[in-house]
């Protein structure tokens, strides 16, 4: 049976490690070609030789996404290999330094947000151009996070910086959505990556307190956010765009 991506061409962004190496597998099983970037140039290597040995046509590229010349050079070098540009997963991102707003350098804030909101949006202004070029419409999915939608504590910028990728989901949604360009985003919960547990080390009895707070009382894995990215992007989700949505063990329902 044909996979929900097949024969899509798709780009993914921190594709390296954690959420954006689980999709990217995923995306492979369902049949896409892919552009592996990550700022790990040997991190986005291994993703590239596990997503061929499931038979995709792929490449790697290092690239930082805050960086705007190698973005657009990351789209072209898709464009030139595979031909087009039908889907992107903008996911790469950094935790920061954990600091109450008082005390966060304007360095950590300049950093967390060049890479987490800027990132995205560098991403998505060379994603788009290529898709409006093209004339097909595209998809696109960006990553935002629970603390995109509430608050937390200990680190502003993140939180800053995952409420704007929702935001600019919802208007490049509204922006693009004539020309078939569908923009969602996703808002994971505690996700076994090694960002979380980097994020960990600093919390006391920190999965004992995130699994109590979650509904399904276990944390998330990269490849269920990776499943809902995959459907996102396919054309099974032809009518949902400008949706950041949780995918978070039901704590939103709390
Ligand atoms: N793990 C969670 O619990 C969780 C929850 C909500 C949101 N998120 C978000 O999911 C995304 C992926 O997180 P993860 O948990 O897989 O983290 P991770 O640290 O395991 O992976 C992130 C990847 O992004 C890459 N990266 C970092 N900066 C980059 C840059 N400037 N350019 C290109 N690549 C860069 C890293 O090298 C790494 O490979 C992030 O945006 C994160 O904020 C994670």
């Amino acid at each position: 049976m044909a996979g929900i991506l097949e024969g899509k061409v798709a780009l993914i962004t921190g594709a390296g490690s954690g959420i954006g190496r689980a999709t990217a597998k995923i995306f492979a099983r369902e049949g896409a070609h892919l552009m592996i970037i990550d700022v790990a140039a040997v991190a986005a290597q291994e993703t590239l030789e596990a997503v061929r040995q499931l038979g995709a046509k792929a490449l790697c590229l290092k690239a930082d996404v805050s960086n705007a010349a190698e973005v657009e050079a990351a789209v072209a070098r898709t464009v030139s290999e595979f031909g087009r540009l039908d889907c992107a997963f903008n996911n790469a991102g950094i935790e920061g330094e954990p600091a109450l707003t008082h005390k966060c350098s304007e360095a950590n804030w300049n950093r967390v947000l060049a890479i987490n909101l800027t990132g995205v949006w560098l991403c998505m202004k060379a994603e788009i151009a290529q898709m409006l070029k093209q004339g097909q419409g595209g998809a696109i999915v960006n990553t935002s996070s629970v603390a995109g939608i509430a608050g937390a504590i200990g680190g502003p910028a993140y939180v800053a910086s995952k409420h704007g990728v929702a935001g600019l989901t919802r208007a490049a949604a509204l922006e693009y959505g004539r020309y078939k360009i569908r923009v969602n985003a996703v808002c994971p919960g505690p996700i076994r990556t090694p960002m979380l547990a980097r994020l960990m080390q600093f919390t006391k009895d920190a999965e004992d307190r995130m699994v109590r707070s979650e509904p399904l009382k276990r944390l998330g894995e990269p490849e269920e956010i990776g499943e809902t990215v995959a459907w996102l992007c396919s054309d099974r989700a032809s009518f949902v765009t400008g949706l950041p949505m949780p995918v978070d063990g039901g704590f939103f329902a709390q």
